[in-house]
């Protein structure tokens, strides 16, 4: 499946070798660079902020997908942009002026997306859906690698292609978490484009066998 990109996350690398990490990805074939970020507040853990992405961008000539869990994002937006992100994605649960938001990316000129929480309707996107670039459906609850795929997020991912479809849009959707050779072919059936996997690429001894086991599932 040609169509299928991948966006190996960054949270299951080798946090002691982060450049390394990211050039293996890379050469191994990865589409996207996927950067999680968390506040200890939105999510249960903490990570990284823009100063650890300005310092990998160098390093890479991927595409760098940020994931924001964090609260309030749009007082971070601009340093994420300039920190080296080309799209940044923001959780509908965690502001209180989405559009805002979403138009604060888009300003940018980043691509702009809205992340939703295992059980965040669909509804909270329903009028701003024309101005995103992609969706990103949490298939875990958000805050660490390496969980369990939730199947109930399957007839999200549909309901979402099939407004997607109905509207005529182009927004990709991208699924994150517990995606691995099992749970892949079921997220693609149901319209994911953009595969986040973590655990099953870093975990892996072999990264391009890994993204290839991945990409060509059906
Ligand atoms: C979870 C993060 C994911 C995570 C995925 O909060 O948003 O991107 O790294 O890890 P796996 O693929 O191991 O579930
Ligand atoms: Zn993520």
């Amino acid at each position: 499946n040609k169509k299928i990109l991948i966006a190996p996350s960054l949270l299951s690398a080798d946090f002691s070798k982060l450049a390394q990490e990211v050039k293996a990805v890379e050469k191994a074939g990865a589409d996207l660079l996927h950067l999680d970020v968390m506040d200890g507040l939105f999510v249960p853990n903490l990570t990284f902020g823009p100063l650890v992405i300005s310092s990998i961008r160098p390093h890479s000539n991927l595409i760098f997908d940020v994931h924001l869990m964090i609260e309030s994002p749009e007082r971070y937006i601009k340093d994420f942009a300039d920190s080296g992100a080309d799209w940044i994605s923001i959780h509908a649960e965690a502001t209180k002026h989405l559009h805002r938001a979403i138009w604060k990316i888009k300003e940018l000129d980043k691509k702009a997306g809205v992340a939703l929480n295992p059980h965040t309707p669909l509804e909270i996107i329903k009028y701003v859906l024309e101005d995103l670039d992609y969706v990103l459906i949490m298939t875990v609850n958000p805050g660490f690698g390496g969980q369990k795929f939730i199947k109930n997020c399957l007839s999200k991912i549909k309901e979402l292609k099939e407004l997607i479809e109905k509207r005529g849009l182009n927004t990709l959707i991208e699924v994150d978490g517990g995606i691995n050779a099992e749970t892949a072919p079921e997220v693609i059936k149901a319209g994911a484009k953009i595969l986040v996997a973590g655990s099953a690429i870093f975990g892996e001894k072999d990264y391009a066998k890994a993204i290839e086991a991945l990409k060509s599932s059906t």
